[in-house]
């Protein structure tokens, strides 16, 4: 089976701050870094690392050589990645002193992604394909329509989360993967136990996950719900921790691995990316993330 992520590749500038800032504030950072990521590309990267044969889609600016060149090198097919004329996206990330982060988007040529562009890249994948998407890119409507219409198998992760998320046909999706404040905003629910066993309405056939930061992770299909506790290590960067989560969660339920396992790991995975800065470059190989749990 492939793995396609359809989605953002993005160049991360990244500030580190004493404090995020207040409004009309100035603040001098404490340190400036470069980095490849786009939620799409860190979970294609996540697909890869945690053993999927990952493809990624998408378009780049004529600035983007870094991204593909990096996804090359970790063994992601780039054959779907095109090049625009403009642009690439590129993320403007403030992370303070306990790692968490606020950001800007400059969608740039993941906002050039156009119905035609995804029929082209589709027909290189089949039935039983997954394809795994999030929403920074445009077109994602059309593009869950036509993966229906190929049968593959659908993941999808709102985010980053804007009202119009809820006009999307959700009741198309296998796999609905989000943070604690997605999935509140999408099943207008503060409980988020509520919240997971609503969205799961969505696909009777569906699975729904939701990640809780520090207190762990909610899985519930029409068969089961069960919760994952959090593992404590101290966070640098909180940047592309849910992706990492994502790809590893897709990886090991799709090798069919329960979910409680697939949870385990996944949260492991994202446990590592959370001690160092950056995103895709910090997305650990299966091995260091079986080193992890086995010194747990
Ligand atoms: O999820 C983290 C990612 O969000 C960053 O790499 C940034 O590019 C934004 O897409």
């Amino acid at each position: 089976m492939k793995a396609l992520v359809f989605g953002s590749l993005n160049i991360d500038k990244v500030y580190s701050l004493p404090h995020l800032p207040e409004k009309g504030e100035t603040l001098y950072c404490k340190g400036y870094e470069l980095h490849v990521g786009g939620k799409g590309l860190n979970q294609s990267v996540s697909l890869k690392k945690s053993g999927s044969d990952s493809y990624m889609a998408g378009l780049v600016g004529t600035d983007g050589k870094m991204l593909t060149n990096f996804l090359e090198n970790a063994g992601v097919n780039t054959d779907n990645v095109g090049t625009t004329d403009g642009f690439t996206g590129h993320a403007v990330i403030e992370v303070d002193t306990d790692g968490q982060n606020q950001m800007i988007l400059f969608p740039g040529a993941n906002g050039e992604i156009t119905p035609e562009y995804c029929d082209k890249v589709l027909e290189n994948f089949d039935e039983g394909d997954l394809i795994l998407m999030q929403y920074e890119i445009s077109s994602v409507e059309y593009l869950i329509r036509l993966a229906k219409k190929k049968k593959m198998l659908i993941a999808f992760n709102p985010s980053p989360y804007v009202d119009e998320i809820k006009s999307l046909p959700l009741e198309l999706i296998d796999y609905l993967i989000l943070n604690e404040f997605e999935g509140q905003s999408l099943a207008d629910e503060n409980d988020c136990d509520r919240a997971v066993d609503k969205l799961r309405k969505l696909n009777e056939n569906g699975a729904v996950v939701m990640t809780l930061g520090g207190d762990g992770v909610i899985y519930a299909d029409k068969n089961e719900k069960v919760r994952v506790p959090a593992f404590k290590v101290n966070a640098v960067d909180t940047t592309g921790a849910g992706d990492t989560f994502t790809g590893y969660f897709l990886t090991e339920i799709l090798s069919g691995e329960k979910p409680k396992v697939a949870l385990r790991k996944a949260s492991a995975a994202s446990a590592i990316v959370v001690q160092k800065t950056g995103a895709a470059e910090t997305i650990p190989e299966k091995k260091e993330v079986e080193t992890f749990l086995n010194n747990i």
